[in-house]
């Protein structure tokens, strides 16, 4: 099992260089592997991925690839060759765009002696709820159903694990099984508010729920002493 560093993913979810610089030197200590999304991948792009590695740190890519197949394995090759740890997909784009996605990156990564990324698919974003669900997206079934089989599809496309909340971790580790990764976002201290997050849960609760991973950005980065709440919340971990 990975120790507590291993287990917490920072989000670095800023939108300057030379802060999110800032934040992995200070947090490099507490975490391994800092997660880099949308909005630091617009402004940063490969450039902030290099710095991680040149840290010894990992990288979790959360670009969530939705398009073509083909265009998705494109994607994927692409920052696999950039040496990520993980990245991922979404779910919802269906069972082809998956499995291409991943049959293209583990050819590759044999072909050029790469190390192969974990490659995830995002279910259910934590920020919706079983209303939004139902009444905006249109999904009829529940919210839990829905998870399930996203989940069910992500393995059967050869995925290595999901995003997925904390909500639903022990059905998705009963359904797919215990090799199959659970990385749970949407995670809040007891301290801290839930912002825009809908299926919230504490990191102790998350980890007896049976993720793997636990993301966190503003519980950590939004206090006023991130590093104090770092540690707290590493501590939580170890109690868990
Ligand atoms: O600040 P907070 O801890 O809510 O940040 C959660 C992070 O996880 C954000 O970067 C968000 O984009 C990401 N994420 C999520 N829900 C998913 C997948 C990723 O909140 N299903």
């Amino acid at each position: 099992m990975a120790d507590n560093n291993n287990k917490l993913i920072l989000a670095l979810d800023v939108s300057e260089y030379d802060y999110a610089i800032e934040l992995i030197d200070k947090f490099s200590s507490y975490v391994d592997i800092f997660k880099v999304g949308l909005e630091l991948y617009s402004v940063a792009g490969t450039q902030i991925i290099k710095e991680i590695h040149k840290r010894g740190k990992k990288v979790f890519l959360d670009l969530k690839f939705h398009d073509i197949p083909n265009t998705v394995s494109k994607a994927g090759l692409a920052v696999a060759r950039q040496g990520v740890f993980m990245f991922n997909v979404h779910a919802s784009g269906g069972l082809d765009m998956m499995k291409k996605c991943r049959d293209d990156v583990v050819n590759t990564c044999l072909k050029e002696n790469l190390d192969r990324p974990r490659i995830l698919a995002v279910t259910v974003l934590t920020s919706i709820s079983k209303e939004v669900l139902r009444d905006e997206v249109g999904i009829s079934h529940s919210l839990n159903t829905h998870v399930k089989h996203l989940s069910g599809l992500a393995l059967k496309a050869g995925l290595d694990g999901v995003v997925a909340s904390a909500h639903e971790a022990a059905k998705i580790r009963s359904h797919c099984g215990r090799g199959f990764l659970v990385v749970t976002p949407g995670i809040r201290t007891s301290w801290t508010p839930v912002d825009d997050q809908m299926r919230t849960m504490t990191p102790k609760q998350a980890l007896r729920e049976g993720a793997d991973y636990l993301v966190m950005g503003r519980a950590i980065l939004g206090q006023p002493d991130p590093v104090k709440a770092i540690e707290k919340i590493n501590k939580e971990i170890a109690d868990a």
